[in-house]
């Protein structure tokens, strides 16, 4: 199979500086000569696995929408009609290299954002209603059409539709509209409220990305914080403030504990090492075992002669970050942060870059003891897997 492409047309610092989280907009050919990663029987086999997220959106009576959750027996879709209805499948990246492969296309933004592909197939007239969501997506259109419309920007209190277990919206105004064939993307920036239904049967793969919530880095944040503390350091009143009242909160006697909050949640330093830890934990934590008896430097040398490549795990997520004081480059794997000197920088950005390693195209991973030392230490928690 051909190696998937960007169409050279496709300017990335226009889509940056102009769509990026700011504006819809549809892509024509962004992938030329697009071919199916996934076969719409193989989706459906997929969607009736107990470990994989997968839902069934029908509107068989107009407005009535319907929503069953997988896994699904074969039965089940055998006996739905010819029209209106659409099955959705979770991260199915975790399940088909070829679809893993998609991610790539998106490099030009860091692979740490990206959540999942979920990949939907839709009967004729089938689509799961007007709404939004929270997060960035391509909708990278495959087999068949799909004809979308595009609506504005939406509150995160814009009223949903009741009787439906689907968010969906209760007022939808389009102002854009595309019908989608094979290599055709739209990008939605998040909360662009968007429906799309299938003018023949069709498969779109949703590339969405993840951005933590405010709520979540605050939670995320301060729970760490929370755990370093010595239950010895409490809130004091001094009474030089004279006597209070039964009952009274004096609000000078808080600046103190107040001072105390602000400086530890104002540690900048320790929030890019936690943001870069959560940022890269995994979907599914549980796809990443480690090694029953993990190897030795000199086992580990011995499976690297033999030839064999190292390959990242699907679900693990790499990402580092460049510091700009004297704390050098931090990698951050599958939750975790190791810190090393500067002068690794390349080595750390090819780790992430890349998805497959060999003496032939990563020997500057290979040929440093620091890095040696750290491959083995990722090949033992699972984050990459031996391949032959
Ligand atoms: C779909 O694939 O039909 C739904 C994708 C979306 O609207 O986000
Ligand atoms: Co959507």
């Amino acid at each position: 199979m051909k190696p998937l492409q960007l169409n050279p047309t496709f300017n990335v610092d226009d889509f940056l500086k102009q769509n990026w989280q700011k504006k819809p907009v549809l892509l024509p050919k962004l992938v030329q000569n697009f071919s199916d990663a996934i076969s719409a029987e193989e989706l459906a086999g997929l969607a009736c696995e107990e470990f994989i997220e997968s839902r069934l959106i029908s509107d068989f009576e107009q407005g009535g929408w319907l929503l069953k959750n997988g896994p699904f027996e074969e039965s089940d879709f055998t006996s739905l009609p010819e029209s209106n209805w659409t099955l959705l499948v979770q991260a199915v990246d975790q399940w088909v290299e070829a679809v893993a492969d998609i991610k790539t296309l998106f490099d030009f933004l860091p692979s740490w954002r990206i959540d999942d592909i979920m990949i939907s197939f839709a009967a004729q007239g089938g689509g799961v209603g007007p709404h939004y969501d929270y997060y960035d997506v391509f909708l990278l259109q495959g087999c068949g059409e799909r004809n979308w419309q595009v609506g504005e920007r939406c509150a995160s209190t814009a009223t949903q539709r009741p009787n439906t277990e689907l968010n969906l919206l209760q007022e939808f105004k389009p102002k854009m509209e595309f019908t989608l064939s094979a290599g055709d993307a739209l990008y939605i920036p998040p909360r662009f409220s968007h429906w799309g239904t299938a003018t023949s049967d069709s498969l779109c793969y949703s590339i969405g990305f993840r951005a933590p919530s405010l709520a979540e880095m605050i939670e995320g944040f301060s729970d760490l914080i929370i755990k370093e503390q010595d239950p010895v350091n409490r809130y004091e009143d001094s009474y030089a403030a004279g006597r209070l009242r039964s009952g009274e909160i004096k609000a000078q006697l808080l600046d103190t504990s107040f001072q105390q909050i602000s400086e530890k949640l104002a540690d900048k330093k320790k929030f890019i090492v936690w943001f870069g830890c959560h940022v890269s934990q995994p979907k599914y934590p549980e796809l990443i075992q480690g090694l029953d008896q993990p190897l030795s430097s000199t086992e580990f040398k011995a499976l690297l002669c033999e030839g064999v490549n190292l390959v990242k795990n699907p679900s693990s997520r790499f990402a580092f970050l460049e510091s700009s004081d004297d704390a050098g480059v931090l990698l951050f794997v599958d939750g975790a942060m190791v810190a090393f000197p500067v002068d690794q920088l390349s080595a750390i950005t090819s780790l992430c870059e890349q998805s497959h390693f060999s003496e032939d195209s990563s020997l500057s991973l290979f040929t440093d003891p620091g890095m040696m030392g750290l491959l083995r230490q990722l090949i033992n928690q699972g984050s990459l897997l031996a391949s032959g």
